[in-house]
């Protein structure tokens, strides 16, 4: 039969390769157990395709290798710290650039310098570090995001909004000098990737602007978040995904940035703002924690490899490849009935581990313990985001339950090819057809911060 439709290919070709192990369900089922049913304690080389993360996992450029070859590993002065400079002054528009080693070098240093004890931060939805950070400056995250995302199966299409009434009404209960700023993430990803709208975030202007109050981007995921725009927002179609994230930053006041997603690097980071009081004293704090302010941490040549990847993550093409990846496995494992967020987001395909595993509850931690068998089904290794990521309220000490209780298959971009995301699909299915065997699991070890990276688990 001939074709209905023209297929789109990804925008590259494939230049160096990496071998990747194969190994028996005998030795991934006593791996995994090795590893107390945690896919962030597994060793990397037992595992087959790769879905943990999207950080740091992407496959450079030949540009951006290039790049790493012309490092200038100067102390100070680095001449690939002033291409980073002017390559984040172009695509994102603010006027002063702190680097840091990640992304949450960007945030200890912005919730250092912004955050004062007793401070309370909207924010739409929390990020695990980010709020850490917060909380470890001595302030509160509230969360003020739309109610639908919340909901796994809403197709709002902008689940990443801010509820605007519920906004005006923290800001009214503790009144603007206790908050430093709004907290906002494009795309946000314990919601399933979802982005914000530009309708939205300049509502969200208005309200902060009438008080005074900062807005605080997180930019890990914008090039995802202005190309769900681009496809889903009245009046955005013509506008290149460039353009409109350079309105979304406009429409802020600084960001933190995690260069290890869009910015198709291994690692790095940056934190950037407008006003010359804060770039002042970020720049005295990175010097104390992350390295001296022309590094942050970084080595000169991956200076050079996120400047470059900046460059290319912007590129139309490119991000419609690389979310259309992420699509087409998610609208397979829809097509089989299997629960996902919807609308599938960019940056992963995120299972609804309480609709795929109803006989557990959320105390014996379903979407790890799915997690933990989809890797023992194929290798294929992907991420609890459910009640263990959440950990607990600093306060009482008690778990944190959040009503999404996922497992995310983070696609990596530009790493794996459309035949891995079939076996992929199909291991989920074959897990799910036999999910009444998908044991439940107990805590056995737990970490004080950050408790699901390095916490272990047992069977029940
Ligand atoms: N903000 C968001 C939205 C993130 O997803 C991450 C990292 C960070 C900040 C922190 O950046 O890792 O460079 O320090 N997310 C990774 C993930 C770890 O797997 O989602 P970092």
């Amino acid at each position: 039969m001939k074709p209905t439709r023209r297929s789109w290919a990804e925008p590259f070709k494939i230049k160096v390769v990496e071998p990747v192990k194969m190994t028996t369900h005998e030795q991934r089922r006593r791996a995994i157990a090795e590893a107390g049913y945690n896919t962030f304690l597994l060793r990397s080389e037992d595992v087959y395709i790769d879905l943990l993360t999207d950080s740091g996992t992407s496959a450079m450029s030949d540009r951006q290798w290039a790049g790493m070859m012309i490092g200038d590993e100067a102390y100070a002065g680095s001449r690939n710290f002033y291409h980073l400079e002017e390559v984040v002054k172009a695509y994102y528009g603010y006027r002063y650039l702190i680097p840091t080693h990640q992304g949450r070098g960007a945030e200890h240093i912005i919730s250092r310098v912004l955050i004062k004890p007793g401070d309370v931060i909207p924010g739409n939805m929390y990020f695990t570090t980010t709020r850490l950070h917060q909380e470890l400056a001595g302030g509160r995250f509230v969360d003020v995001i739309i109610p639908e995302a919340h909901d796994p199966a809403s197709l709002h299409p902008f689940k990443g909004n801010v509820d605007l009434d519920r906004l005006e009404s923290v800001i009214r209960e503790h009144g603007p000098q206790k908050i430093p700023y709004v907290s906002l993430a494009a795309t946000v990803n314990m919601a399933g990737g979802q982005p914000i709208s530009l309708e939205n975030l300049r509502k969200v202007r208005e309200i902060t602007a009438r008080h005074g109050i900062r807005i605080i981007l997180d930019a890990t995921r914008l090039a995802e978040n202005a190309y769900f725009i681009q496809q889903r927002e009245p009046g955005q179609q013509e506008r290149p995904i460039a353009e409109i994230a350079r309105e979304i930053c406009s429409l802020t006041d600084g960001c933190t940035m995690s260069a290890k997603k869009d910015a198709l690097a291994n690692i790095g980071g940056f934190l950037a703002v407008n006003d010359p009081e804060i770039y002042d004293e970020a720049r005295n704090l990175v010097v104390v924690f992350e390295g001296l302010h022309t590094y942050g941490g970084m080595a000169g040549r991956d200076m050079e490899a996120v400047a470059r990847g900046i460059e290319e993550a912007f590129q139309d093409d490119h991000i419609r490849a690389r979310v259309g990846q992420v699509l087409y496995l998610g609208e397979k494992l829809r097509e089989w009935g299997i629960p996902i967020v919807m609308p599938i987001g960019g940056h992963g395909v995120f299972l609804d581990a309480k609709a795929f595993l109803p006989h557990l509850p959320q105390e014996v931690y379903p979407a790890q313990a799915l997690a933990a068998a989809i890797y023992e089904d194929s290798g294929v290794r992907a991420m609890e985001r459910g009640i263990v990521s959440a950990g607990r309220n600093r306060e009482t000490g008690e778990e944190n339950k959040p009503k999404l209780e996922l497992v995310r298959l983070t696609i990596p971009r530009r790493v794996y090819t459309q035949a891995h995301m079939d076996v992929v699909a199909e291991s989920v299915l074959a897990v799910y057809e036999e999910r009444e065997r998908v044991r439940g699991l107990r805590m056995v070890y737990e970490p004080r911060y950050l408790r699901f990276f390095q916490a272990r688990f047992e069977q029940l």
